[in-house]
């Protein structure tokens, strides 16, 4: 053959192979509102920039008629590309083929481009649109999962790694995306559970709808499985864009920087915060006011929203806010917030990006329900997160840091390297109020005017002890501020951390209370 019809004839195969199901399983995609997997990479990735492999691979499945049956690329999409430039491993589940189902071929491309990833020290992204492990291969597909969640698990902490969920992602499929870092979900489209509503139904006698099940808003709101929420392929596809931007490529690495941009906020910081210390605000506008451009990348705003964290650039280099919500809870840590907190603040560590705590809170969340659920166990994990980690940390304590949430909120005991308060911050053992009821009982219970005494005692000990001042006496604050030196001094905190070297006892790794 003539080299020209070896192309010819090598055009062909591709063109076969790339229209995946067919026609009238692409069709039923479209139908249901999706993109192909095809159509997905190439939405995502740079004009020009994707490269395929492994399009010609065969299943070798040879039971239940699958000899007679051939499915293009086993059903899966691997390759390379760039996002803004950045290089990527990227793998997409093509549901036209065998809807998507996992068997051993199909596993192993996706371990084979997960190697590559992890070699070349790049980001991971991997599409999921999957009816789970290929039934007709049996053990085969077990085992495929298995070394998907092995490598997973090699490569946290050292690449990072999206997992965009776009259809089903049934059965032990669910536990590849909750072992990487970042779940993209999209409304109406993804669909994450252990046991499906038909399971559930049979054994349980309870109806339920995929949606209600294990949709998109589940896991944004309720399991906080899901980190980004949008309303269509086109938006959580800008989203992974725009993520990549703030991150790392390995864990080597730094995040890119970019060119230095001053706040868009033009108010004054000290006016976000109301006077009266019961009055909530929304700590995303302190954030706004501080951060390059007020452009700050949310993370996982959804599902505890008593805490916020997320991305935002100090003169063009990425940091990392966890800052309380005084609009929700009143900013208190709870079970979801502690390990929402604490998951993010271990990301930036592994991925070198300083931490930016800003701090108002009352403390744990009380309760019967909290204790019963574990809040000493979920709690613990941000006391352990933030003092494992090594990156710059530096906290700003903006208004209350009371009790346990003083000390949880990246305070100097746990290895803050800079610790600043605005001159309003109140850091107690509890709030005044319930301070004074407990120390001056005596003295409110044998007043005439009951009223008046509690309020005198508060003041009392608003003035001796609700203020910055007496830890600044002891060098647990280093500095007193103006809310309008905030960004300056963050700035130069983060500038003159650059060299950061923080040494820990060597070890085999710690035992977080996971
Ligand atoms: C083989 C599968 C498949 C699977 C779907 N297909 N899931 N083939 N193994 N697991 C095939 C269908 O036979 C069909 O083939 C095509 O994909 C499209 O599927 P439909 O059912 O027509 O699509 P739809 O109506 O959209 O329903 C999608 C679905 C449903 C909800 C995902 O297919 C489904 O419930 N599948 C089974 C899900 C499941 O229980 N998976 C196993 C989980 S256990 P044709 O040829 O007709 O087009 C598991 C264990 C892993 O994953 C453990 C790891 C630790």
């Amino acid at each position: 053959m003539s080299l020209k019809k070896h192309i010819l004839d090598l055009r062909k195969r591709k063109e076969q192979v790339e229209k995946g199901g067919g026609d009238r399983a692409i069709e039923k995609q479209a139908a249901m509102g999706k993109m192909t997997a095809r159509e997905r990479i190439l939405a995502l990735v740079d004009k020009d920039s994707f490269t395929e492999y492994d399009l010609f691979v065969e299943h070798t499945a040879r039971d239940f008629g699958m000899e007679k049956k051939q499915l293009h690329g086993d059903g899966v999409i691997i390759g390379t590309g760039t996002v803004y430039g950045a290089p990527i491993c990227i793998f997409a589940q093509d549901f036209t083929v065998a809807g998507g189902s996992l068997g051993l071929m199909h596993a192993r491309k996706i371990t084979k481009i997960m190697d590559h990833a992890l070699k070349m020290r790049v980001p991971l992204i991997g599409i999921n649109d999957s009816g789970g492990a290929r039934i007709q291969e049996g053990v085969n597909s077990l085992a495929g999962y298995g070394e998907i969640f092995y490598r997973n698990t090699l490569a946290s902490g050292v690449i990072p790694q999206l997992s965009v969920i776009l259809g089903p992602c049934a059965g032990g499929a669910v536990y590849s995306p909750a072992l990487t870092d970042f779940v993209f979900v999209v409304e109406n489209i993804s669909k994450m559970f252990i046991t499906g509503p038909g399971v559930i139904e049979s054994v349980l006698g309870e109806k339920i709808s995929m949606e209600d099940l294990g949709g998109a808003r589940v896991h944004a709101e309720t399991t906080g499985n899901a980190h980004f929420f949008s309303n269509s392929e086109a938006e959580c596809f800008e989203q992974i864009k725009k993520l990549i931007t703030f991150i790392p490529w390995n864990n080597d690495k730094k995040a890119k920087a970019f060119p230095p941009k001053p706040p868009k906020f033009k108010g004054k910081i000290e006016d976000i915060i109301p006077s009266d210390p019961k009055t909530p605000y929304d700590v995303r506008d302190v954030i706004k006011a501080i951060v390059d451009d007020s452009d700050f990348f949310e993370i996982q705003d959804l599902w505890a929203a008593n805490i916020v964290i997320g991305f935002g650039r100090l003169n063009g280099e990425t940091v990392g806010f966890v800052a309380n919500q005084p609009l929700v809870l009143a900013g208190v840590l709870d079970c979801d917030s502690s390990d929402k907190a604490a998951r993010f603040i271990r990301y930036c560590d592994a991925f070198n990006i300083p931490i930016i705590t800003l701090e108002d809170m009352p403390g744990y969340l009380p309760g019967v329900d909290q204790e019963h659920a574990g809040v000493i166990r979920h709690g613990a994990k941000v006391l352990y997160a933030y003092s494992e980690a090594t990156v710059p940390k530096v906290t700003v304590i903006l208004r209350k840091a009371y009790g346990g949430g003083y000390i949880a909120m990246n305070s100097r005991h746990l290895g803050a390297d800079f610790m600043f308060a605005w001159p309003m911050a109140e850091i107690a053992v509890m709030g005044p109020e319930g301070a004074a009821n407990i120390i001056f009982k005596k003295e409110i219970d044998e007043a005439e005017d009951k009223d008046a005494m509690r309020a005198l005692k508060v003041e009392e000990y608003k003035e001796k002890f609700a203020n910055p001042y007496v830890a600044a006496a002891k060098g647990y604050i280093d500095s007193v501020i103006e809310p309008s030196e905030t960004r300056a001094l963050l700035l130069h905190a983060i500038e003159v951390s650059a060299n950061k070297d923080d040494h820990r006892p060597a070890k085999k790794h710690g035992i977080p209370p996971f």
